[in-house]
């Protein structure tokens, strides 16, 4: 059996309980409101296949699935899934979060999450559309309703339906609530605990689309610096590539240490002007800029200050090149729709022939006027989740080509500006970690250390063989290499992430060892070089400062 040891005598108890009652649409039925409908409940043993959108699940512990359908009003409804260990339940409860406009139920987190001997659930967020479709929203034009359940609607929900349904399979009440989610699952993450503190005793926050009404707004705007394609100051992704290693050049040895890692993307005091063709190669634009392609540079990796000074969406970081190229600065001619634009289009003026060349201050106050969807999580007065003793662990990588680090930043310094004056250490329930190197949720430049077995991160992992789930940190299942153990540690035992240690395995295999493991520290605490193997855990501590 799999099971964690902290499952303990939690797991034979709940094991009883599921035999007695059983795994059918009968046994749901009665705990819902006329709203709600089972679609199926059914055991899935460990030789079964659990066919998922994104790919199949095989070997994993026996457990019954259950599939609701609820209608949120007359005209939305939302699905999700709660899969129910048999034999192995830990007495606790997870959920697990979406990424960007994608309807789809997070199965490839839920297969881990029962790995671990989690109750585990996931909503479809109200709509179907693919990890392929993230950003496309045309399901929200002209649907409040489904907006809303987008926002916050749709997960609260299942939270509370999928407590009460796990609750009445194992006829015990669950022992602690978690959640687990990146990017669009960051922010529901804050959003719950923002508006529904009960919901969780401890949230994992990553990469936090928080800011809705700026941030889809700016996705938009750093697409159009670079448009159109034919253009002079259009920087192609060839010169993306140049810029990404006189940025790694310049900037690498900021810290103290050549080792292809900048700790701090916003330290570097980067000149782009290194890279202007000298009049010797005007017309090789493949290896040199011109100087309105800098200019394109500048606005793209500068914070967004729209008229009158007004500060509307913090810059990437220097490192973060690879992945702004391959998202938001992309080759396809996109002048007709280009990314990003389904926000403006799509939730704010809903209406679909919306020119983005109308994109101004006057979009981001009617934006944060009417905040579609209720979706924004920009409510700093954590209090209500401080009081009633829930944690919140929050991190982002630092090399972030698709939400800039800095907005987790700025999230971060406004919840101290509201709290320490009110005498709260936020140390006490808040703790996040920047992760030098990592990309959006997942994967890293230049082999730097990322995974904690957070959301989305066992996906960007290679397994020994197609039907191995890759669940926790293989080799390291403790509070000190995954999150999801440190928050448990922290809800249950008072004991706070001091530090974290992030793994990076060869050719991001597990069963090939690790190459490289770092410590992370907790703002605004950064690690720091102390000496020897810069791949050993040893040769930092928390000792520095951002
Ligand atoms: C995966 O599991 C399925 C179902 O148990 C089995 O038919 C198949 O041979 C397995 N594949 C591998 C590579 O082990
Ligand atoms: C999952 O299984 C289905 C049905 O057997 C198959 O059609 C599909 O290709 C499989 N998907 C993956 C990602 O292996
Ligand atoms: C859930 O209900 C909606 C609205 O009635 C329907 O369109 C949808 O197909 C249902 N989903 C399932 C899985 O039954
Ligand atoms: C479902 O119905 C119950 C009572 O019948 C109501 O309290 C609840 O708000 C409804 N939920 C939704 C999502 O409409
Ligand atoms: C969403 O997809 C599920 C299966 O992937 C399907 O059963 C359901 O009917 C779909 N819901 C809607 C509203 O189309
Ligand atoms: C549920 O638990 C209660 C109290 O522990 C017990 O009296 C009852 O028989 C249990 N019900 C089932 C179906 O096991
Ligand atoms: C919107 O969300 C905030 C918390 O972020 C909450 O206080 C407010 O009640 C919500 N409003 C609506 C209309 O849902
Ligand atoms: C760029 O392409 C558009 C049409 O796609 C064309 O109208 C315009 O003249 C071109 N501009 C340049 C500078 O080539
Ligand atoms: C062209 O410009 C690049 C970037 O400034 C420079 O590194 C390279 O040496 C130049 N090539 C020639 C042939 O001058
Ligand atoms: C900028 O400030 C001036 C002076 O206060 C004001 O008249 C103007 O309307 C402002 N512009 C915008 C776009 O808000
Ligand atoms: C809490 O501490 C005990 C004793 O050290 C340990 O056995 C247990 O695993 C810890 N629980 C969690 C969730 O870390
Ligand atoms: C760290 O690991 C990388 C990749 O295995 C290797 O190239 C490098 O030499 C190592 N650095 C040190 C200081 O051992």
């Amino acid at each position: 059996m799999k099971s964690l040891a902290i499952a303990g005598s939690m797991a034979a108890g709940a094991a009883a309980a599921a035999a007695a009652t059983g795994c059918t649409p009968e046994v749901f039925t009665p705990y819902l409101s006329s709203n709600a409908s089972i679609v199926y409940a059914r055991v899935f043993t460990a030789d079964q296949t659990f066919v998922g959108p994104m790919g199949n699940y095989t070997n994993l512990p026996e457990y019954c699935a259950v599939y609701v359908n609820v209608s949120s009003s007359a005209t939305s409804s939302y699905e999700f899934a709660v899969w129910l260990p048999t034999q192995t339940w830990n007495g606790r409860y997870l959920a697990y979060g979406n990424g960007g406009f994608t309807g789809q139920i997070a199965f490839a987190d839920m297969a881990p999450g029962l790995e671990y001997g989690f109750a585990t659930v996931s909503t479809n967020t109200g709509h179907n559309s693919t990890v392929q479709e993230a950003g496309d929203a045309g399901w929200a034009l002209n649907d409040p309703e489904t907006r809303t359940d987008w926002g916050w609607r749709a997960l609260h929900g299942t939270v509370a339906l999928g407590k009460t349904l796990t609750e009445a399979y194992y006829n015990e009440t669950i022992a602690y609530s978690y959640y687990s989610g990146c990017s669009t699952g960051g922010r529901q993450g804050l959003k719950e605990v923002q508006m529904f503190p009960d919901d969780f005793d401890g949230v994992l926050a990553g990469a936090c689309a928080w800011w809705t009404t700026h941030q889809q707004n700016w996705d938009l705007k750093v697409a159009v610096d670079n448009l159109p394609n034919n253009a002079s100051h259009h920087v192609t992704s060839e010169l993306m590539d140049v810029l990404a290693d006189e940025v790694l050049r310049q900037c690498d040895g900021a810290d103290g240490l050549r080792d292809g890692i900048i700790m701090n993307g916003y330290a570097c005091q980067f000149r782009p002007e290194t890279l202007l063709c000298d009049g010797s190669n005007t017309t090789n634009t493949s290896t040199c800029f011109t100087p309105a392609q800098i200019d394109t540079i500048y606005k793209v990796y500068g914070a967004w200050v729209e008229t009158n000074q007004t500060f509307v969406f913090p810059s990437f970081a220097w490192g973060s090149e690879a992945q702004v190229a391959e998202m938001i600065l992309t080759d396809d001619d996109e002048q007709g729709s280009p990314s990003g634009i389904a926000y403006p289009r799509d939730f704010v003026y809903n209406d679909a022939d919306w020119a983005w060349q109308n994109l101004d201050l006057a979009t981001i106050q009617l934006s944060d006027s009417l905040d579609p969807g209720n979706a924004t999580a920009g409510d700093f007065d954590l209090r209500p989740f401080y009081n009633r003793g829930g944690k919140l662990l929050h991190y982002h990588g630092f090399a972030d080509g698709e939400i800039p680090t800095g907005s987790s930043i700025y999230y971060y310094r406004h919840v101290q500006e509201t709290l320490v004056p009110l005498g709260i250490d936020l140390d006490d329930f808040y703790r996040f970690f920047l992760i030098p190197g990592m990309e959006h949720c997942l994967d890293s430049v230049h082999d730097a250390p990322w995974y904690i077995a957070t959301a989305n991160q066992p996906g960007g992992l290679v397994a020994e063989s197609s039907n191995d789930t890759i669940w926790g940190v293989p080799g390291y299942r403790d509070a000190k290499h995954d999150a999801l153990l440190a928050i448990m540690a922290w809800v249950e035992n008072g004991t706070a992430p001091e530090e974290l240690v992030a793994t990076k395995y060869v050719d991001d295999t597990p069963s090939l060892g690790v190459q490289a493991q770092r410590v992370i520290c907790p703002y605004p605490k950064q690690a720091e070089y102390v000496g020897g193997d810069w791949n050993t855990t040893e040769s930092f501590t928390c000792s520095g400062y951002y």
